[in-house]
């Protein structure tokens, strides 16, 4: 059995192609890409516990090429310590879990009016009205963007998105690098202006650190508020999206939850490991590895299968079995270790919300469509509409 993450077999369904690699070839030589993926759990673990053997690559901004609006600084994603240490230090402050935990009534408004609109109609696409817009909503307000600003930041941050997926056609490459660019200026002048009028946003804290340490330059600053975008964006969408189509096609696991709320949170982690949102991450070789499933050279690229990992019965019995009551608290769906996901606490409490308002605050729903295309990507996981149909 041949694994590429290109092939649209492999973006339709990857899971077999994961059951084989974890039995027959954990560590595969990926011939198309010229990299290597581990499946196994245990193998996964161990790279990502050990970021002096595995370090970043600088995969997702080389991926971006001329369609990164922020080139001339690496990102957080990419950097090794120290400088990864340093910056992500600085971050952490504008997402700590108390600061994200009072975000809570905010994002239980917006969804509010998010899930109005879908239910205003008896026929509503999910993406596109209430997994899309909500994390773009929040993270613009986080960052600080003013409210008349917020359809046009949504446009350059839909179309800067856009870019990570490798658009070939020359008029879609040209949108994104004109998005990215207004993006950018529009960032520029917001870091300016919250030097001088300071608000409650993550923009403002990270002026601060700059300012009062000199430890974050504007390039910095600029990079790390279009990573948060990028990074905080599609994933959060598709972790809603995920959901709502694998409950739609488990119909007992979704009478369970509709008979128990406080299972919400239980299925958010059971679909981040079940169907996870992000399905691999690059990484490089310091040094020769061993690991128990073969030999890896020095100075190769490493894709860790994150969505292999998650499904790996050595570490979840019954792995292939979404269960809403499993609550599985160590999937690697948000990675581990020192790049572990910034937002991790952000998309928890955006996905509970969501899956709340849709499932406690709706009528019930089908979806209209017996196929659901996926997103034509290699890293993310999720479907690119969900059409449903409320009862009357
Ligand atoms: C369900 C939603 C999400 C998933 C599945 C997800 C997944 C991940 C994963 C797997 C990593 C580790 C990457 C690596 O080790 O190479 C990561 C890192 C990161 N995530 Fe998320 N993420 C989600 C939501 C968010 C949100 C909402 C934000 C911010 C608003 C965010 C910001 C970041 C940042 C900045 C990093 C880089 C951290 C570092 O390098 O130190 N993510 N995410």
């Amino acid at each position: 059995m041949d694994y590429n993450p290109l092939a649209p077999e492999v973006i339709e369904n990857p899971y077999p192609y994961y059951a084989y690699l974890r039995e027959q070839a954990p560590v595969y030589w990926i011939e198309p890409l010229q990299a290597w993926a581990l499946s196994r759990y245990a193998d996964v673990d161990f790279a990502l516990r050990n970021p002096q053997i595995f370090p970043s690559s600088g995969f997702t901004t080389q991926t971006l090429g001329d369609l990164n609006p922020t080139p001339e600084v690496p990102w957080l994603l990419d950097l090794n310590p120290p400088d990864h240490t340093r910056l992500r230090k600085l971050v952490n402050k504008g997402f700590l879990p108390r600061l994200i935990r009072n975000l809570e009534p905010r994002v239980q408004e917006i969804t509010r009016q998010l899930i109005s609109s879908l239910r205003s109609q008896t026929e509503g696409d999910l993406v596109l009205t209430l997994s899309g817009p909500l994390p773009t909503t929040v993270i613009a307000e986080m960052l600080g963007v003013e409210a008349e600003r917020l359809t046009d930041f949504k446009r350059w941050s839909d179309d800067v998105v856009l870019g990570t997926s490798r658009p070939t056609d020359e008029a879609v490459r040209e949108r994104v690098r004109q998005s990215g660019s207004a993006l950018r200026v529009y960032f520029e002048r917001l870091i300016e202006r919250r030097r001088t009028d300071p608000g409650e946003d993550v923009i403002t804290a990270l002026v601060r650190a700059e300012e009062e340490r000199d430890v974050l330059s504007a390039a910095e600053i600029l990079a790390l508020a279009v990573l948060l975008l990028l990074a905080g964006n599609e994933t959060t969408t598709n972790l809603i999206g995920n959901a709502v189509r694998n409950l739609l096609s488990h119909p007992a696991e979704l009478a369970k939850v509709r008979a128990e709320r406080a299972l919400v949170p239980s299925l958010v982690e059971e679909i981040l490991r079940y169907d996870s949102p992000v399905q691999l991450i690059p990484r490089q070789t310091a040094h020769e590895v061993e690991l128990a499933g073969g030999k890896l050279p020095a100075g190769a690229t490493v894709f860790l299968l994150l969505g292999a990992a998650n499904r790996d019965e050595r570490k979840f019995p019954e792995a292939d079995r979404f269960d809403v009551t499993r609550n599985p608290q160590d999937h690697v769906a948000f990675g581990y270790g020192i790049h572990y996901c910034l937002g991790a606490p952000l998309a928890r409490l955006e996905g509970r919300i969501a899956l709340e308002a849709l499932l406690f605050d709706c009528p019930p729903f089908r979806c209209t469509k017996e196929h659901l295309p996926q997103i034509a990507s290699v890293i993310v996981r999720g479907v690119q509409t969900l059409p449903l149909r409320f009862a009357a």
